[in-house]
């Protein structure tokens, strides 16, 4: 997924916009085009100084402090009053190049992070150093303005182009202006098509511990607390419905790693996942079939039991060497004991159907062995919903 984004370089919105990005680039794996919007053209006078009087008033935060705040960003000031038409050409120049991603991130931190006046050639130049081979064909482009058709000035052309704030993302066909990263991401699953999740776990955003990934678990039931529908060792896709499906990729869509069982695995032939994930597999003995379509993956990793004897350990490590925040564990039921015996499970998500399987040998989301009377644990709800013939339910421990 592409999405257009009208911004300028100089707008205090759009250095959170970035960070935004860069969050739904990690989260969700889309890309984004950045379109030139330029605020102050040449010509256009800068807005008045505020010329408000102190008052005694103990200062709140503005909506824009409160954005920052919610973003997780330092207060940053650019330098004052500069227009940004070069800063556009150059951009442009290295979108046709190939490294505009890369580009525009070294303009927004050398502006918003060291100051620098990024529509002066020099240092329009000293920053694309190493990304680009020619500076001085980059020089010649910014000069003949060769891509003065690319950039919309404010007002008037910019209104014409139904942008009126910068940043503007258009996400779905809709405009989202200066909107909160939960915003952004839920459009961005609703768009995707993902949308018999989005009412369920609408803008999930973890808490990471600073020492392990936030570990969750996803699995659907039975009325009666099972999780499989034929045998231990066969798949369990028709437990749950189109909306448990969603809602499990849209969980899928929230984690930097996946994890299963080996029994999971080869009771699932048919297993999918987003390339962006890290798949991750637990087994014992070792006996995993490498042309199982879970290893046709860029980043698979497999966890033996001297792993998993130290969880915490292995955790830590999966967050220092992997750079996994966010864990999603997909079962199976010996899998989760093994988590939940280590105390390192902090949410479960659980879509209880309307299904009945019997059998007191059939596994529930947890097997292993029982805590007793006196370390039974409790947990507390966090939401619970109802969407046709299932419950969708999240635990917190
Ligand atoms: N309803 C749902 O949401 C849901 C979700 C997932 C799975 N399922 C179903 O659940 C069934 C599989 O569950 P399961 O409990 O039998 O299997 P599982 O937990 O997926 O896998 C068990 C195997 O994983 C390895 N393993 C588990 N814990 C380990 C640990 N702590 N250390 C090292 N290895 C460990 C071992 O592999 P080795 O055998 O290689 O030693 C073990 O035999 C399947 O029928 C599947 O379709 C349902």
């Amino acid at each position: 997924m592409v999405i257009p984004v009208a911004h300028d370089f100089i707008c205090p919105w759009c250095w959170i916009g970035l960070s935004q990005a860069r969050r739904l680039r990690a989260e969700l794996g889309v890309q984004f085009e950045w379109r030139g919007f330029e605020l102050y053209p040449e010509g256009m006078a800068w807005p008045p100084a505020s010329t408000a009087e102190k008052s005694n008033r103990p200062p709140t935060p503005t909506r824009y402090d409160l954005a920052l705040a919610a973003e997780g960003l330092e207060p940053v000031k650019g330098p004052p009053g500069m227009r940004t038409f070069r800063a556009h050409q150059a951009l442009e120049y290295a979108k046709a190049k190939g490294v505009g991603q890369e580009y525009l991130e070294r303009l927004y931190e050398a502006y918003w992070k060291q100051g620098l006046r990024i529509n002066d050639l020099p240092v329009l130049k000293f920053l694309a150093a190493g990304l680009m081979d020619d500076l001085d064909e980059l020089e010649g482009a910014v000069v003949d303005q060769r891509y003065r058709s690319e950039v919309v000035v404010f007002d008037d052309p910019a209104y014409a182009a139904g942008v009126y704030n910068v940043p503007t993302f258009w996400i779905g066909g809709e405009r989202y202006a200066e909107q909160p990263y939960s915003v952004l991401k839920q459009a961005v699953i609703a768009a995707r098509g993902d949308s018999g999740a989005t009412g369920v776990y609408a803008g999930l955003d973890f808490n990471i511990p600073k020492d392990r990934p936030f570990v969750f678990i996803n699995m659907a039931t039975t009325m009666d607390g099972k999780i499989i529908t034929g045998k231990r060792d066969e798949p369990v896709m028709d437990l749950g419905s189109k909306a448990d499906h969603a809602t499990m990729r849209y969980l899928e869509s929230c984690a930097d790693a996946v994890m299963i069982g080996a029994g999971t695995l080869r009771a699932t032939p048919n297993i999918r996942f987003d390339d962006r994930l890290l798949r991750i597999v637990v087994s014992r003995s070792g006996d995993l079939d490498q042309s199982h379509a879970f290893f046709k993956a860029p980043r698979v990793a497999t966890l033996g039991p001297s792993d998993t004897a130290d969880w915490p350990r292995t955790l830590s490590m999966l967050k220092e060497k992997y750079g996994v925040g966010r864990l999603l564990c997909e079962g199976g039921s010996e899998l989760n004991a093994s988590l939940f015996r280590a105390g390192v499970v902090d949410e479960v998500f659980v879509t209880q159907t309307a299904k009945l399987k019997l059998g007191k040998d059939s596994p529930t989301i947890a097997g292993g062995e029982a805590f007793p009377r006196e370390s039974v644990e409790r947990w507390e709800i966090v939401s619970s919903k109802q969407v046709g013939d299932e419950v969708f339910l999240r635990y917190r421990r």
